[in-house]
């Protein structure tokens, strides 16, 4: 089954062959990119934001441009006639008359696939609230293989804030279809893993993984550190946020007990979760994971618009 015309709103949306198919195709944007620098002449991208963003709104529209094509959009609702109080399903509709790919980020989880329901072009779920993060699961995969030269055989160390923490939802479902990983889950208790991600993911598909709190006592067994920051913005209350928002702090010292092979990979922004010190260390990849992040959108650009 071909990816054009598809839409990807969850890391399982397509098949281990079919992601394969778009990191080899990221490979080859990589080492030749000017080959594909026309390859999307003509097709123009449009980004929905509804939700701040730097690297999936600018990484997707560098991507589109990068490959010839143009782009059209909003990076927040207000400068749109959502504020008039336009449906989502509308807004698509809409927008599919004038675009040929639509990225779509959203606080309530669900809306890029009620987007998808109503929308002739492909949509591409960004982000939607504390769910599912499916491209930045593609940047995450494409840096390990890069770096690790599998994604089979890893034990993966989540850290910070599993519960609205939608790259992690995403990245537990992605790595957990790949051969003999393992998770640990490292958080407080009140940001463990969502029940769903708990039952439906990891129980369900037997993946053997562990919860704990404190990172001191794992990181050596981890070949990727994952960290992340705590989601102030899906906080019902400042205070818990407050108390909550430090519980991890990677830093020069926590590193000494790292592999040396160990990478630490982050979706970024940061708050305070990596000390500025790790930035030095060669096992910090979490800048060349941004920037894999924009080749392998342009990858998937090229997929679903089924330009190759
Ligand atoms: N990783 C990520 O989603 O970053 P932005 O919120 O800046 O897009």
């Amino acid at each position: 089954m071909t990816l054009k015309g598809r839409h990807l709103l969850d890391p399982s949306d397509f098949s281990l062959e079919e992601l394969s198919e778009i990191f080899e195709l990221a490979d080859s944007i990589i080492n030749d990119p000017a080959s594909f620098s026309e390859k999307c002449k003509g097709k123009i991208l449009a980004t929905l934001f509804y939700e701040p963003s730097t690297r999936t709104r600018f990484s997707f529209e560098a991507a589109m441009l990068r490959l010839g094509g143009q782009v059209i959009g909003f990076s927040e609702p207000s400068s749109s006639s959502v504020a008039k109080g336009e449906s989502i399903a509308d807004t698509i509709r809409t927008i599919a008359c004038y675009a040929d790919i639509a990225v779509m980020r959203n606080p309530k989880e669900g809306a890029p696939r009620i987007a998808s329901m109503y929308a002739s072009i492909p949509v591409i779920n960004a982000g939607d609230g504390g769910h599912q993060h499916p491209t930045q699961t593609l940047a995450d995969l494409l840096t390990i293989r890069s770096v690790k030269h599998s994604l089979d055989n890893l034990t993966i160390g989540c850290c910070g804030d599993l519960k609205f923490g939608r790259t992690i939802h995403s990245l537990i479902k992605a790595l957990g279809r790949y051969k003999n990983n393992a998770f640990v889950l490292v958080s407080p208790k009140e940001l463990q893993v969502p029940e769903y991600i708990l039952n439906e993911v990891l129980n369900k598909g037997q993946l053997p993984f562990k919860q704990v709190e404190k990172l001191e006592e794992v990181i050596s067994e981890l070949d990727i550190l994952y960290m992340t920051r705590v989601q102030k913005e899906r906080f019902f209350n400042e205070e818990d946020y407050i108390r909550l928002k430090d519980s991890y702090i990677l830093d020069n010292e926590k590193m000494k007990h790292a592999r040396p092979d160990m990478i630490v990979l982050h979706p970024l922004p940061r708050v305070n979760e990596i000390a500025y010190e790790v930035d030095d260390d060669p096992r910090a990849f979490y800048f060349q994971q941004a920037k894999f992040g924009m080749f392998v959108r342009m990858a998937l650009i090229l997929k679903l618009l089924g330009v190759e």
